[in-house]
């Protein structure tokens, strides 16, 4: 039917009717929070390229854990930042590791909040890569038993949920294997099988201390160009028993995340990065947008798109936003 017959308008004229016909609705469900975590006591170092992000000591991982719980948020992603670095990245997968502490801390104090540990080395090798590195190459199978021992260890101190995020090939099998060896059966695997080599994590390389010390991790995380790519390394990571499938990152990949949608059944999240967070921030601060309305805007789209859950440093914001709006209505 064309106009006059047609006016599209019709259905946009009041909120009420807006909300309606709205086809997709963003819920605090959706978000998980990602929190650096850094030894020490009382520590809440600001992270200048990612405005109200910190690093925190346990204590205030505390505060923050409860915060965001407190606000229906389901899950935090967790980074640790360790005090020592070596070759063989052992701080990661170290009994009294930040990430080992942390997430024990974390589960006696807010229990039901779920618990995501990253499992990544780059933060515990003191070349900054994420793999053991042979000369000037990076070892692939050689790292695999290092990143299983990481998770390993995540879920006996208490990690819900662990999420590998290095991009070597076959990890979420040795992964797998590893976890269900020593009883951990239960403990789900979210992987980040779609990860891009992407410029947009340069803030999360300042709050992590993750920068690599030469090269660039173009040998094993995707070339920006490839979306086939995608689509192969998600299946894989399916076979060798994924249970949720991460694209990373989110807003300037969302065909990437309609595409993971349609091909893989499975929970699809995405990572809405550091320096899409950065953008948004430092545009509000400039007064060159409205920052609380492109940052409900981005997520959103990022949910339109085929995202099931949304890793966001808005979190917090957001769920804030969320309740605010329905306690209005
Ligand atoms: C660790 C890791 C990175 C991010 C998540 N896990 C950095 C990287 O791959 O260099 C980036 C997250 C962000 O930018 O918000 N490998």
């Amino acid at each position: 039917m064309l106009f006059p017959d047609s006016r599209p308008r019709r259905l946009r004229q009041s909120d009420a009717i807006r909300r309606m016909v709205r086809e997709t609705t963003l819920s605090v469900d959706d978000l998980i929070l990602p929190l650096f975590v850094i030894n020490g006591k009382g520590v809440k170092n600001p992270i200048d390229s990612m405005p109200g992000q910190y690093q925190l000591s346990i204590d205030n991982l505390v505060i923050t854990s409860k915060k965001a719980y407190e606000l229906g948020i389901p899950a935090i992603m967790l980074f640790g930042i360790p005090d020592k670095k070596d070759p063989l990245a052992t701080t990661a997968y170290a009994k009294n590791g930040i990430v080992q502490k942390a997430a024990s801390t974390l589960k006696e104090k807010v229990p039901d909040l779920l618990i995501i540990t990253d499992v990544c080395l780059c933060q515990y090798m003191d070349h900054g890569h994420c793999g053991i590195v042979e000369g000037h190459t990076i070892d692939n199978d050689a790292t695999l038993d290092l990143l299983a021992k990481t998770a390993l260890s995540h879920a006996r101190a208490g990690a819900d949920m662990v999420a590998p995020s290095d991009m070597m090939d076959g990890r979420v099998a040795e992964i797998r294997n590893t976890l269900d060896e020593n009883d951990y059966t239960h403990t789900p695997i979210m992987s980040y099988a779609v990860k891009y080599c992407s410029s947009f994590y340069g803030p999360f390389r300042d709050a992590a201390d993750s920068a690599p010390k030469f090269g660039d991790r173009r040998t094993y995380q995707m070339d920006p160009a490839n979306v086939l790519e995608a689509v192969r390394e998600a299946t894989m990571d399916v076979e060798e028993g994924a249970d949720i499938i991460m694209v990373k990152p989110a807003l300037p990949y969302l065909d990437i995340v309609c595409r993971i949608r349609e091909e893989i059944d499975l929970p699809v999240a995405a990572y809405n990065v550091s320096g899409e967070y950065a953008m948004i921030k430092a545009a509000d601060k400039m007064g060159w947008l409205d920052g609380q309305r492109v940052m409900m805007e981005t997520l959103t789209a990022i949910k339109r798109a085929g995202a099931d859950l949304i890793l966001t440093y808005f979190a917090i914001d957001a769920a804030q936003a969320l309740r605010n709006n329905n306690e209005e209505r």
